[in-house]
């Protein structure tokens, strides 16, 4: 039943890609991710996904950067005890329901106002979890967030999308909210923003990566506050056994050259 019609154009529409590739892992026997809810948001869209040209193998990198977020999450909320979570460009992800943490952890997903109405109208609501509609950059947010805990800040797939001066604003809208916590988020190499402009879903949507890392330094130089705790690339992602030889054989060579394996990673900061 298509029923929510959606217009989403340049970095908002590359969340129907996200979406479309967990529903489409899970639907299809899902072994790295199972997202029932998701399955649903993209029956009920009335949009077409095909235009966005994801195949399997896709879908299957689109669960593999999701299921590590959620372990990750998973972690460090528990090595936080109380932490509020703070999942920022949620996109239509429904990490708070496959999560399922229990009612006192506090949860909000941040986006777009336009983006948050329609996850009003997809997803049900839950106990302890709240949606703000406002960008990533927008300090209103923090305001609205209680600063009577730690702070477990995530991105997933935003921080590409930003320029150098919003990646400054977002965290200093992190830090600048009373007390400590953590930012997890993920990155790209300066390289795989050169060429992201060849990926099918940028050229389609016609959304603009920016920003890319070299080195995790480079965030503490942005913002002081924040010390590197962790970073782990994604060719170095346990699920990434489950691609096919010929993409398992070109990860294996991408691990062993620094070079080549910032093309993608996750970090986790303390501030
Ligand atoms: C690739 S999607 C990722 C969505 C979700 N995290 C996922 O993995 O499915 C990029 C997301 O970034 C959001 N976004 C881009 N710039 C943003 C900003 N300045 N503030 C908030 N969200 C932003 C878009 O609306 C979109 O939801």
């Amino acid at each position: 039943m298509a029923g929510e019609k959606v217009e989403f154009t340049r970095e908002k529409e590359t969340l129907l890609a996200t979406l479309y590739g967990r529903a489409a892992h899970s639907r299809a026997g899902g072994t790295v991710l199972r997202d029932p809810l998701a399955e649903r948001a993209v029956e009920r869209i009335d949009y077409d996904f095909h235009r966005l040209r994801m195949r399997p193998v896709d879908a299957l990198a689109v669960a593999i950067r999701a299921r590590a977020f959620d372990v990750l999450t998973a972690e460090r909320l528990a090595a936080l005890p109380g932490a509020t979570v703070v999942h920022l460009a949620c996109g239509l992800d429904t990490r708070v329901h496959r999560l399922d943490p229990p009612p006192g952890v506090r949860w909000f997903d941040v986006d777009y106002p336009d983006v948050i109405e329609l996850r009003r109208r997809l997803f049900p609501p839950r106990a302890g979890y709240t949606m703000i509609g406002l960008p990533a950059t927008d300090p209103g947010w923090a305001a609205l967030v209680p600063g009577d805990r730690p702070l477990l800040a995530v991105a997933e797939g935003l921080m590409m999308y930003l320029t150098a001066a919003q990646v400054r604003e977002v965290l200093g809208v992190i830090a600048g909210r009373s007390g400590s916590g953590e930012f997890v988020f993920d990155a790209i190499s300066r390289a795989a923003v050169k060429l992201s402009r060849l990926q099918p879903q940028i050229r389609v949507t016609g959304a603009t990566m920016r920003w890319g890392l070299t080195d995790p330094a480079e965030i503490t130089a942005a913002d002081p506050r924040f010390r590197l705790v962790r970073q782990i690339f994604y060719s170095e992602l346990p699920d990434v056994a489950r691609f096919p030889a010929g993409y398992r054989a070109a990860l294996a060579v991408v691990n062993r050259v620094y070079f080549l394996r910032r093309v993608g990673r996750i970090l986790d900061y303390r501030f």
